[in-house]
Formats: structure tokens, C-alpha cells, sequence
């Protein structure tokens, strides 16, 4: 049997790299110059870290999609699900409340889900994060959406909707779950099986739900953002009021809940038309109290994450180009043995400056240019023993069929024409 990649996971081919290094780039140049560094944290954490984080009702613990497993030091290790714990974990750990305020990380990597595999749904898959810690102003979180949209844009993507909501304060969500409850409990046998679940153990996800017969009985309840607190409320407006007072757009989702169980007051999403029933790009919130929980100082943050699949998904939907692997500018062909090891010494050497690629193996010129072809180069340099008797390389042009013989002590300066377009006078003058 051929061995494959465990189900849900993949591998970034070559020519696939450069979209990868541009997502990367762009993102470290646009949340850079907005004051956010960047953080790596380990792959794996002690497991309490989550389990003290994404909560005990979480998806991600109800329904067993954590990555768990024993250390031979019968240690509970687990396979981030998400970033923000372990973020968290080091800002403990590195005494970073002392840090002045606030402190701004993002990172970017693989995270593990044991979910159902589907469209834009892996087991390993990449999130871009964004941790805003230590302020509890509006202006945090209305900079954090504006963040996680101004990245998005400067990706090339267009036709994100933004969606603003409030999961409130802890009172609030008891207060909401509890109604919830009363309204829906006496006709739990009604609702789909998730839901009754969800009904038990954290009766907010039920508004996630996607089963029309749920929707149904849930369209005459109030939504979380209806029975705020004053406090909470408050805080949403002046949310909001920045966002407006900024240009960026959004629109108020009054039933957004999210699928970690961490949140306080602002909770959003991104969601994008082009990529499926998946439609989420990303999303965060506020989550003051979860590092005092994981056992820190009381400091209140806001966060977001985007997947980077979906945000490709979404990008070649709608036609934005991928950047494109470097190709090499020149593939020396070796005609004779000797002309193999001369040429991969002068590769190292012109490899200062360009990507250059050479043969292993002397070859006669109709095969040796279509291993420079199949190279991707512009520009094959052939070496022989005439060219050798003559002090010459032929130098040919992939791309318009033109061939010129140069002289050794002018190679350099052709391939340096060649990579920035310029005249090509004198290599009309050196055309043998
Ligand atoms: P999340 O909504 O669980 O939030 O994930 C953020 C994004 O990661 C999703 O919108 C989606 O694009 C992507 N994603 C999640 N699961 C998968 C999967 N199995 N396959 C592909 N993409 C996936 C968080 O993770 C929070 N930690 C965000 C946050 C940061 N909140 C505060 N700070």
C-alpha cells in the first residue's frame, strides 16, 4: 500500500509555498505597524491549560476533538485546538501583566481538531491568532475587529461580512441559559439531538445550530444581545460607536455564540459567501477572567483567530492570484563530463545573486535544454568542450528561442541583464 497523510491533514507542495509566505507577510507588515509582535508557543501544552480554557461544555471537550495522549512521564499532554490558551499560558508565565499595556501577540501555525473531515474542515489545519491583553476599553475591541478586517483586506479578499455581537457578561449568560431553558426544555423532544444535548450542558450553543426544525422553535426567543446586562450593553455601544466612527464595516449578529466557551461581551465573526457551509473565516472576542482561570492575574484581553485554508478557499474563489514559485533564472547544461563539475562550482558562485539550477549528469543539447525547460528557467547556459576551448558559454533564451554565445569574464553580467529585463545591446554585440 502507498503510505498517505492521516485523514484531514495534507501536505504544502512546492508550488504552493508562496502563497503561504505571502499570507505570512502580509499579515506580520499590517498587524506589525498596529504594534502586535509575534509569538510561538509549542505545539502541545499540558492538557489543563485547555481544559481549563476552552471550558467543559466546549465543542471541542463535549465532542472528544482534542488531541490527547500520555508522555512516558504519564503526563497529560494535548495538541493545541487553538492558540489563545497557550498565548495566555506564556503571558503568565513571562510575568507580561508587567509588561506596559497592552501587550499585543499574534502567531501562526498548525492547530488539531479531531473533527469531520469536510470542505474547509481538517484535523491539522493553520489559524493566523491575535491576542489584544490587558485593557478593557472599547477601543481594544473595536481595534481588534478593525485588525482582523484591515489583515483580511490586505490579503486581497473581498466581500467579507463582519458580524458584531455580545455573549454579555457571566450574569447575563446564567441569566440567558436559564431562560433558555424554561423556554425550551418542555419541548426538547422537538429539537435535534445536538441541540437537546447542547440544551443540557450549555444551552447557548443551541442558537448555533443549524437544523431548521431548531430555528424554528427558536425564532420567537429573545437573543443574547436583547437581555443584556446595563453594563454589558454599555460596552457594546461603545463597541460599535468606534467601529462606525472608523469606517469599518459590520453588521450587529444579536445570536452570535461561539464555539469556545470563553467568551465575555464581544464575541465576532468574518464570514465570507465563497467557501461553503463553512462559511466562517474567523472570529474572537473578549475574554476577560480566563487568565486569572488558567491561574494568572486578573487581566482582561480580546482575541481573534482566522483559518488560513479558508482564507485561500475564499481567495482563488474569487480569482485573487497566488503568488508564484521563484523559477530559476538559469539551468547550466553540462555537454561533457568535464563541464558537469565546472558548472556546479559556477552555480554556487552565481547563486549569490540569482536562483540558478544546474545537471548532475553530462548531456547532449537537445536533452540538456529540455531539462532546463522542465526547470522552469529562463535562460539555459550550455558548456562544452568547444565553448571550453573558446573561453565561452552559449547562453540560450528559453523564452524567445535567441541563443548568444558570451564569454566567460561577461556570464555574470548577462545573467544580471537578463533577471532585471534590461537593453541586451551588448549582448547583441557579443552574438556569435
Ligand atoms: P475558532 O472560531 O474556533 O476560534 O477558530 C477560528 C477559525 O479557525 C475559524 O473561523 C476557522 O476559519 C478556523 N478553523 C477552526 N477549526 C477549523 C478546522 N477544523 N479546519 C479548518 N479551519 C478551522 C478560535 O480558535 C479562537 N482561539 C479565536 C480567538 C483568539 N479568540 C480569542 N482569541
Amino acid at each position: 500500500m502507498r503510505p498517505s497523510a492521516v485523514k484531514g491533514t495534507y501536505d504544502v507542495l512546492p508550488d504552493d509555498q508562496p502563497r503561504w509566505h505571502a499570507l505570512l507577510a502580509t499579515t506580520r507588515r499590517i498587524l506589525g505597524r498596529a504594534g502586535v509582535d509575534e509569538i510561538s508557543t509549542p505545539v502541545f501544552e499540558h492538557s489543563e491549560v485547555f481544559e481549563k480554557s476552552v471550558g467543559e461544555s466546549a465543542d471541542l471537550v463535549v465532542q472528544k476533538e482534542m488531541y490527547r495522549f500520555e508522555d512516558r512521564g504519564g503526563r497529560s499532554l494535548t495538541l493545541r485546538p487553538e492558540f489563545t490558551a497557550g498565548v495566555l499560558r506564556a503571558f503568565i508565565e513571562h510575568g507580561m501583566h508587567t509588561w506596559p499595556a497592552p501587550v499585543k501577540l499574534w502567531s501562526a501555525g498548525p492547530a488539531f481538531r479531531a473533527e469531520n473531515v469536510q470542505r474547509g474542515r481538517f484535523r491539522q489545519f493553520h489559524q493566523v491568532n491575535c491576542e489584544l491583553v490587558g485593557g478593557a476599553s472599547a477601543l481594544l475591541d473595536a481595534e481588534a475587529i478593525a485588525l482582523l478586517v484591515d489583515v483580511l483586506a490586505g490579503l486581497g479578499l473581498r466581500g467579507v461580512h463582519v458580524k458584531v455581537g455580545s455573549v454579555g457578561d457571566p450574569e447575563d449568560r446564567q441569566r440567558y441559559n436559564a431562560y433558555l431553558r424554561e423556554a425550551l426544555e418542555p419541548q426538547a423532544e422537538a429539537l435535534s439531538e445536538v441541540s437537546r444535548e447542547r440544551l443540557r450542558l450549555n444551552p447557548l450553543r443551541v442558537l448555533d445550530s443549524k437544523d431548521a426544525g431548531d430555528q424554528a422553535l427558536l425564532a420567537p426567543l429573545q437573543r443574547p444581545l436583547e437581555r443584556l446586562g446595563g453594563e454589558a450593553r454599555a460596552h457594546f455601544d461603545a463597541v460599535t460607536a468606534v467601529l462606525e466612527a472608523w469606517g469599518v464595516p459590520f453588521e450587529i449578529d444579536a445570536s452570535i455564540v461561539r464555539g469556545l466557551d470563553y467568551y465575555r461581551r464581544t464575541a465576532f465573526e468574518v464570514h465570507h459567501a465563497g467557501i461553503g457551509a463553512q462559511s466562517a473565516l474567523g472570529g474572537g472576542g473578549r475574554y476577560d477572567g480566563l487568565i486569572a482561570q488558567l491561574g494568572g492575574p486578573d487581566v482582561p484581553g480580546i482575541g481573534w483567530a482566522f483559518g488560513i485554508e479558508r482564507v485561500f478557499d475564499a481567495l482563488s474563489g474569487a480569482g485573487v492570484a497566488a503568488a508564484a514559485r521563484e523559477r530559476p533564472l538559469a539551468y547550466l547544461v553540462a555537454l561533457d563530463e568535464t563541464a558537469v563539475a565546472e558548472l556546479a562550482q559556477l552555480a554556487r558562485a552565481l547563486r549569490s545573486e540569482h536562483r540558478i539550477e544546474h545537471g548532475y549528469v553530462a548531456r547532449n543539447p537537445g536533452k540538456g535544454l529540455r531539462d532546463a525547460d522542465r526547470s522552469g528557467a529562463r535562460l539555459a547556459v550550455m558548456r562544452g568542450s568547444r565553448e571550453r576551448a573558446d573561453g565561452t558559454f552559449q547562453v540560450k533564451d528559453l523564452r524567445s528561442g535567441e541563443q548568444h554565445t558570451v564569454p566567460e569574464d561577461a556570464l555574470a553580467e548577462h545573467l544580471r541583464r537578463s533577471a532585471t529585463g534590461t537593453t541586451t545591446d551588448t549582448d547583441a554585440a557579443l552574438a556569435g
